[in-house]
């Protein structure tokens, strides 16, 4: 059975290698990305690497925190160098869907403003077509029937992300979640863009002309491929 884990932190450990002194981070959220920024902390520490950064979670800056990762306000900032992020998804194009961590919003804003987004993953991530995971859509609570209604009309099944306890999901920014489950994404641009017609919601998870780079643990080492 494939070690998915070991895939990775093969992948977290070379798109690491891409950071340089003086870098302004954007640092992703997730299993994957954690390994990264773990890296990255490990970097600073044993080579002198002098990073400033911004989280995509809050689950994300408490690690950089704890790490000794200065972080910065993503609010004040134009510009990132690099993100490095893990994804729930990736195709050929280099379209991705992310989000299964609920950390969309924040992800996408990070990724638009960067001059390079790496992705990261293991051998379960690549798609040939997206959308066999469910695609997060992210709603204002004033939105939320008003967005579901027009969810439902797309024809797919839809779920409420809710927690453990079954209370409402809710995200960083104290907004909803609702799951799609399209099983079957044939035309993301189409798509994407009547999911940015609908007022409340705040993000979707398609990640399109993005992502620069995907790096993706295999059994023994990473395959890269570039946009
Ligand atoms: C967080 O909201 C997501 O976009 C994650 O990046 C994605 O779910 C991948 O997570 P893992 O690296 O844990 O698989």
């Amino acid at each position: 059975m494939a070690d998915l884990e070991a895939q990775k932190q093969r992948a977290a450990l070379r798109a690491a290698a891409e950071v340089a002194d003086g870098m302004l981070l954007g640092l992703g959220t997730g299993s994957t990305a954690t390994y990264a920024i773990r890296e990255i902390a490990r970097r600073m520490r044993e080579e002198g690497l002098r990073l400033t950064a911004i989280a995509t979670s809050s689950a994300t800056g408490a690690l950089a925190v704890s790490l000794g990762i200065p972080l910065r306000s993503m609010g004040e900032i134009d510009q990132l160098d690099l993100v490095i992020d893990g994804a729930d998804e990736i195709d050929p194009a280099l379209r991705a869907i992310k989000g299964g961590g609920g950390a969309l919003f924040r992800e996408k804003i990070a990724a638009a403003a960067a001059v390079r987004m790496i992705v990261i993953g293991d051998s379960s991530k690549p798609v040939e077509t997206l959308g066999r995971f469910k695609l997060p859509v992210e709603v204002h609570p004033f939105a939320l029937r008003s967005v579901q209604h027009q969810l439902e009309a797309l024809g797919a099944p839809i779920a409420l992300r809710s927690r453990a306890d079954g209370a409402p999901f809710a995200t960083d920014q104290q907004a909803n979640i609702f799951d799609v489950a399209f099983d079957r994404i044939d035309d993301a641009g189409a798509l994407a863009r009547m999911l940015e017609a609908m007022p409340g919601v705040l993000a979707h998870g398609l990640f399109i002309d993005l992502v620069d780079t995907a790096i993706i643990g295999t059994e023994d080492g990473v395959s890269i491929t570039n946009r």
